[in-house]
C-alpha cells in the first residue's frame, strides 16, 4: 500500500518475551510496553523462576519497570522434572500466572532445569489440565544425535503427539514454530483441540540464509534456528490463516552484542522495538493483511485476555532502527539493526 496509509488493528498483546533480569528489565520492559497490551514474560532467568514466590517478585520486578508504560504482564512457571501438583493449585490462585514454561533440558538458553522426560510431569499435567491453565513448550528435543535442523519435527513425533493424546483438553501453545511440520500437525488436530502455535517474526521474515549465507551473521542466530524457505513459507500462510490457532509470540530474546559475536554465540534476537511492525510488513508482503485482526485475536481470546476492544494504529511511513540500542548496564543489537523499517506505530 502507499506510502502515508494508515491501518487500526485490534491491540496486540506478545505470548512470549525474555524481558531477563536485573539493569537490562529497565530496557526492555519500556520497550515493549511501547507496542503490547500484555506480555508474556519468559521464566528462563538465572535462577529460573520455578516457584510462586519467585513469580510474584518476578512481576513485580517488571510491573515496576515499565516507568509511565501501561502494558499488562503474566508469568509462566519454569516446569521441572520435581516440580509438585500443590505448586499448580497455588499458581491459580494468581492471576498474573498463567501456567508452565516447559523447556527440554538443554534445549536453549538457561535450560538446564528443564524437563528430562516428560513422563515425570504427568501429574502436573493432569492438574494444569483440570485447571484450564496453559502449558507453554519449546517443542525441540535436546538429543546429541539429532540433527540440528530436525529438532522440531523429532520432539511433534516423540513428545507432543503423545502428550495431546493423553491430554486432549490440555491448553498447549507450541511456541515459536519452525517448519511445516510444526503447522501440519496444529493443522491436522480436530477443532476441539485447544493446541495452538505461537509464531515470530523472525521466522516468517527470514530463512537460514539470513543466518549463514555470505559469513556467520550472530544476530539471526536463534531456537529454534531459521529453517529453509519452504519453511518460512509455510509459517506466513499458518500466521495468516484466519485459523484461530496461531498466535503472536515474537520471542524477543536480547543477548549483550560480545555474547552474540562470539566464537560460541548465544541464541535469541532482539526484535522487542519492531516487533509489530514486522508482523505488519510481513502480512503486507502476504497480500494478507486482512488476517492481521485474526492473528491478534487468537492469542488473546487463547489465553483469556480483555481489553475492552482497544485498537492500534499504524501509518506506512518508513523510520529507520539504530545500530545498537540499550541493554541495561550493556547494549544489544537489535533486529534490523540500521535497516529501514516499512511501518510505524502512531503515537
Ligand atoms: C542478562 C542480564 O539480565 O543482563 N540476562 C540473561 O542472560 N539472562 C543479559 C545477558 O547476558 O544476556
Ligand atoms: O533463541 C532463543 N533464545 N530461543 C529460546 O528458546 C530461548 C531464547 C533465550 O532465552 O535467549
Ligand atoms: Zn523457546
Ligand atoms: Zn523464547
Amino acid at each position: 500500500v502507499e506510502e502515508g496509509t494508515k491501518i487500526t488493528i485490534p491491540y496486540p498483546c506478545d505470548f512470549h518475551h525474555h524481558f531477563r533480569q536485573g539493569p537490562a528489565i529497565s530496557s526492555t520492559v519500556p520497550v515493549a510496553s511501547e507496542r503490547f497490551g500484555t506480555a508474556l514474560a519468559m521464566p528462563n532467568t538465572k535462577p529460573p523462576i520455578t516457584t510462586v514466590p519467585l513469580a510474584l517478585k518476578y512481576h513485580e520486578e517488571l510491573m515496576a519497570a515499565r516507568g509511565g508504560g501501561d502494558m499488562d504482564i503474566v508469568n509462566v512457571l519454569y516446569l521441572t522434572d520435581n516440580t509438585k501438583v500443590e505448586t499448580v493449585d497455588e499458581m491459580a490462585k494468581h492471576d498474573f500466572i498463567v501456567g508452565f514454561k516447559y523447556y527440554p533440558a538443554g534445549a536453549t538458553t538457561n535450560s538446564d532445569a528443564g524437563v528430562t522426560d516428560f513422563r515425570k510431569c504427568y501429574d502436573v499435567f493432569k492438574r494444569v489440565e483440570e485447571l484450564g491453565m496453559v502449558l507453554c513448550i519449546h517443542s525441540e528435543v535436546s538429543d546429541a544425535d539429532i540433527d540440528i535442523f530436525d529438532r522440531e519435527k523429532v520432539f511433534i513425533d516423540r513428545v507432543i503427539k503423545v502428550i495431546v493424546s493423553d491430554f486432549p483438553n490440555l491448553k498447549i501453545v507450541m511456541e515459536h514454530i519452525s517448519t511445516s511440520f510444526g503447522v501440519d500437525f496444529i493443522n491436522s488436530l480436530p477443532p476441539t483441540s485447544r493446541v495452538v502455535g505461537s509464531i515470530t517474526p523472525h521466522h516468517i521474515m527470514y530463512n537460514r540464509n539470513a543466518l549463514l549465507v555470505g559469513g556467520v551473521k550472530p544476530h539471526f542466530y536463534c531456537l529454534p534456528i531459521l529453517k529453509r524457505e519452504s519453511h518460512r513459507v509455510s509459517l506466513l500462510s499458518a500466521a495468516t490463516s484466519r485459523s484461530g490457532r496461531f498466535i503472536m509470540g515474537t520471542d524477543s530474546a536480547p543477548h549483550t552484542v560480545e555474547s552474540k559475536e562470539s566464537a560460541c554465540g548465544c541464541a535469541g534476537v532482539f526484535n522487542g522495538h519492531c516487533a509489530v511492525e514486522m508482523y505488519v510488513e510481513a502480512f503486507e508482503g502476504a497480500g494478507r493483511m486482512d488476517a492481521l485482526e485474526d492473528f491478534v485475536e487468537a492469542g488473546k481470546k487463547f489465553y483469556g485476555i480483555e481489553d475492552g476492544g482497544r485498537k492500534m494504529e499504524l501509518v506506512k511511513e518508513t523510520w529507520e532502527v539504530p545500530g545498537t540500542m540499550e541493554f541495561g548496564e550493556n547494549k544489544v543489537k537489535p533486529l534490523r539493526a540500521g535497516e529501514k523499517m516499512l511501518w510505524k506505530i502512531v503515537r
